[in-house]
């Protein structure tokens, strides 16, 4: 079982970055639990702050890969081209969020990758790539 999880713009910077919304925790130390947790998993990481590092990414891994794991982060509420390159790979996409979008500003509450993925988890904290990762296993 091969898994991704692709994270979008300034999600380098979890543990500094608003830590009341976010957490404190760096996704680094995050990323190591979830490997000893799921030893049996071949999971993979890669973050970008640009749009179309992003999208050549889900490009290279959309055929191969049995489950990608996307946090598009600010991407999510404005980006055609990143919804449109989930929607042309095979491999299934689970959208998550950190934080609960929905109650947040507006902007927030719209998603270009939402009707292009297979599921959507929001508001769990760092826990929501676990979860996502369980809904793959
Ligand atoms: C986010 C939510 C987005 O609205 C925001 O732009 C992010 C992170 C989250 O994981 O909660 O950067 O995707």
């Amino acid at each position: 079982m091969k898994i991704i999880i692709i994270n979008g713009p300034n999600l380098n910077l979890l543990g500094k970055r608003e830590p009341e919304i976010y957490g404190s925790q760096t996704f680094e130390d995050y990323f190591n639990e979830l490997r000893s947790k799921f030893k049996h998993v071949e999971l993979d990481y890669f973050q970008s702050n640009i749009e179309g590092e992003l999208i050549d990414k889900i490009q290279e891994v959309g055929f191969s890969y049995d489950g990608i794991i996307l946090n598009a982060a600010a991407y999510t509420h404005t980006s055609v081209g990143i919804a449109d390159a989930v929607k042309a790979i095979s491999t299934p996409v689970i959208e998550v969020h950190i934080s609960n979008t929905f109650a947040r500003e507006e902007f927030r509450h719209h998603s270009f990758i939402s009707p292009n993925v297979k599921g959507i988890i929001i508001g769990f904290g760092m826990k929501s790539y676990e979860l996502a990762l369980q809904s793959f296993l």
